[in-house]
Order: C-alpha cells, then structure tokens, then sequence
C-alpha cells in the first residue's frame, strides 16, 4: 500500500476502507488493533474513513508508508483506497468532471467505479449500470481506452470513485496488488453478475474468490474432504480442479455432483465420520452452518488425528451476530495449535462469516501465481 509517487504522499489523508455492509464496528475494532495511529473518523454501511497521522508524527503509518500487509490482517475489509476528498454534481457528466479535477487527468492506469454499498435486486442492478456509464465517462476524462477491463493489473495506480448518493462521490486512488486491490471495491468480480445456471450453489462463488484471494494450490490429484458440502457449490468447483472429492453432510448433495466419478458423499454429521477415514486426504474444508465453535471443534479433532496428515485447511466461520467478530483472534489461534499458518479475510461473495485458509505450518507450499481474474467455468457435463 506503500506508494512514493501519489498525492497521498502528502502527511495525514484519510483511507477509506470498504467492507461489508454491517461489518463496520468489526473493521474499525481490527483497525485498533492493527494500526493504532490511524483513527476510525466518519463511516456510513459500507465504507469506513480513518484518519491517517501526518507523516513526521509517525512515519511507519503515514499514508505513504502503510504497512504492506494491512489489508490481509484487516480482515473486514474489502480494499483499501487514499481519499482525495468528495465532490458533489447533479449529474454523472458533472460530477465525473468534478472527480477527474480533483484527482488530475493523468496517471492512472486503470479507473474503479463502486457504489458505497452492493444491493441485490432491481435497485442493485440500476446502482451496477449508473457504476458502468460513470466510469465510461471517467475513462475518457483520464485519457483512457472506454474498453478497459475494469480487472486492474498489479502495479496499477487506479481512480476510485465511491458512490455515495446520486449527487455525492468519493474520490481517492490506490496501487492494485493483490487480487482484491484488482477488482472494483474488493468485490469478485461474477458477484455481480448472476451466477450461471449450472452452478448448484453460491459456495461455489465462494470456493473460487477463496482459490484466486489466497492462491491455494491443491497439488495434482490431491483427496480433499469437506465438511458441510450440501448441496455442493464447493465440491462442484473442486472436482473441476480434477480432485477426488468426499462430501460430508446429513443432506443430500445435488445429484449433477454426486454423479461425478470421483465424488463421494458421507451421509452423516461431520464429528460421526470415523478418523480412520481421513488417512490419507490432503484438504479439509468447512462450511456448515453452526457455531464457529463448532465448526473449530470438528476440525481440531481431525486435524489433530493420529495418521492424519492435512496440508491445509479451507473454513467458512460464520459470525452469528457481529458482537462475536471480536473472537475472530482466538479462532486463528486454533489453527495455530493444531500445527497450521492461518489467513483470514472476510470474502465479498460470502454472507457474515470469515474464510480462514490454513497450510501447514513449515510446508514447502507451491501456490499458485495469485490470479485476479476469475476463473473461467467448465460447462457441466
Ligand atoms: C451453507 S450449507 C453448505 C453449502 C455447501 N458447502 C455447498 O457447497 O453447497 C451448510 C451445510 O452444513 C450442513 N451441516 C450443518 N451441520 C453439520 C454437521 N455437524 N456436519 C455436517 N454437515 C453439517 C448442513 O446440512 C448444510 O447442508
């Protein structure tokens, strides 16, 4: 997030910090813990603004020297960008002229358009199109091609324009770099499309923003178990991978699933599935809907199992009311007992829960190149 070369080089400034809508006393409590000096200042549901220390006072948090790693141990943050200050207008053409003069025509290399918050519906829709016909008129107004793929590459200085009302934007830039920082407001980018017909599930939206977020690499081949799999988004997006997969889950998984040659389901609870019978998987995943505390303890007794070796970890907590988002540091400690390196980051295409991606602690691990476009889907067969 570092960045010599910007007008946020300037002492002080404000980052605006998009997340989920509800999810904002959750990203300002992470902030408190991560970067103190940075003050939590105005917030309406979907954006965060913290004020940033000018730079003599702390350099190590100035807004030209933030911590790289900043956004990942946010955690509930979807992106983060530099505010350079709000403009109001009647009109897009008006206050697109606006935004482009006070960030200066020139120097971005690619221009992200977001409303404050993403709605479904009709009303989400129309928020979605008046996004695409702004940012046309801001791609023009920095000197940009209209075709540009909204998807930033690494290395890009984008405009961010956040909107706020229909007569009120927020303007400010940031330097894409990994996968989120690409994608207009830290959303994935399908998530705003409907998800094709052939997929049986959002979980397999969220499996793949997860794969592209955390680079996870499952080796060829590999046995992978998960936990909760009904009706079988995330086994879907598994077996494409080509991996042998079990479902665990009392419910039914979709029969296009569970017709699949390498997919088997273990019709039961996941703590009544005898450990013997994960000798030999490499992945566990979870993603049932009980308690966080739960879902830990029916991990924890697998990955801590005699003959049982996991690379890795792939677990969907869900929060079950915003005042447990606190627990989040003592959930990543289990992992960390059990032998594992924790990630956690809340996804844009899941509902109130963190994705904790775990490898094994010391693993010579081989991810993949972090990828920030999405994955191109496989027709079903
Ligand atoms: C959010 S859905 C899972 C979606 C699924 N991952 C997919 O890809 O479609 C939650 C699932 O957890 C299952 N579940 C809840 N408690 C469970 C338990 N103790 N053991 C196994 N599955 C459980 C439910 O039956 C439900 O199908």
């Amino acid at each position: 997030m570092s960045d010599a070369n910007s007008p946020a080089t300037t002492p002080g400034g404000f980052l605006l910090c998009a997340c989920q809508g509800g999810a904002e006393a959750a990203l300002k409590a992470r902030m408190a813990e991560v970067l103190p000096v940075a003050k939590a200042a105005a917030w309406r549901r979907g954006v965060v603004s913290f004020k940033l220390p000018p730079a003599d006072a702390s350099p190590a948090a100035s807004s030209a020297a933030l911590p790289a790693d900043l956004l990942e141990r946010l955690v509930f943050a979807r992106t983060a960008v530099h505010s350079l200050g709000q403009v109001t207008g009647v009109d897009q053409a008006t206050l697109a002229a606006a935004a482009v003069e006070l960030a200066g025509r020139t120097g971005f290399a690619n221009v992200h358009v977001w409303p404050r918050q993403f709605e479904a519906g009709p009303r989400g829709a129309e928020a979605v199109a008046a996004a695409a016909e702004s940012r046309r008129i801001l791609l023009a107004g920095c000197g940009l091609a209209g075709e540009l793929d909204p998807v930033a590459t690494p290395g890009d200085r984008v405009l961010d324009v956040v909107m706020d009302t229909p007569d009120r934007w927020w303007v400010g830039w940031h330097r894409a770099t990994d996968p989120a920082t690409c994608w207009p407001g830290g959303i994935y980018p399908p998530a705003t499309l409907p998800l094709p017909e052939a997929v049986v599930s959002r979980a397999w939206l969220k499996l793949d923003e997860a794969i592209a977020t955390f680079g996870i690499a499952w080796g060829p081949g590999a046995r992978v178990v998960e936990l909760g799999s009904a009706p079988g988004g995330a086994c879907q997006r598994l077996l494409e991978d080509g991996l042998e997969v079990v479902g665990v889950d009392p419910a039914l998984v979709d029969s296009t699933v569970a017709a699949q040659p390498t997919f088997t389901q273990w019709r039961m609870r996941a703590r009544e599935v005898p450990l013997r019978r994960f000798a030999g998987v490499h992945w566990l995943l979870a993603d049932m809907n009980i308690d966080p505390k739960s879902t830990l303890e029916s991990l924890g007794r697998v990955a801590t199992a005699k003959g049982v070796k996991l690379e890795g970890i792939v677990a969907t907590l869900k929060i079950p009311d915003w005042s447990r988002a606190g627990e989040l540091p003592a959930w990543l400690a289990a992992f960390r007992d059990w032998g594992f390196e924790p990630r956690a980051k809340q996804l844009s295409s899941g509902g109130r829960e963190v994705c904790v991606v775990a490898r094994r602690a010391g693993s010579v691990v081989e991810s993949r190149p972090l990828r920030a476009r999405p994955a191109r889907r496989r027709p079903a067969e």
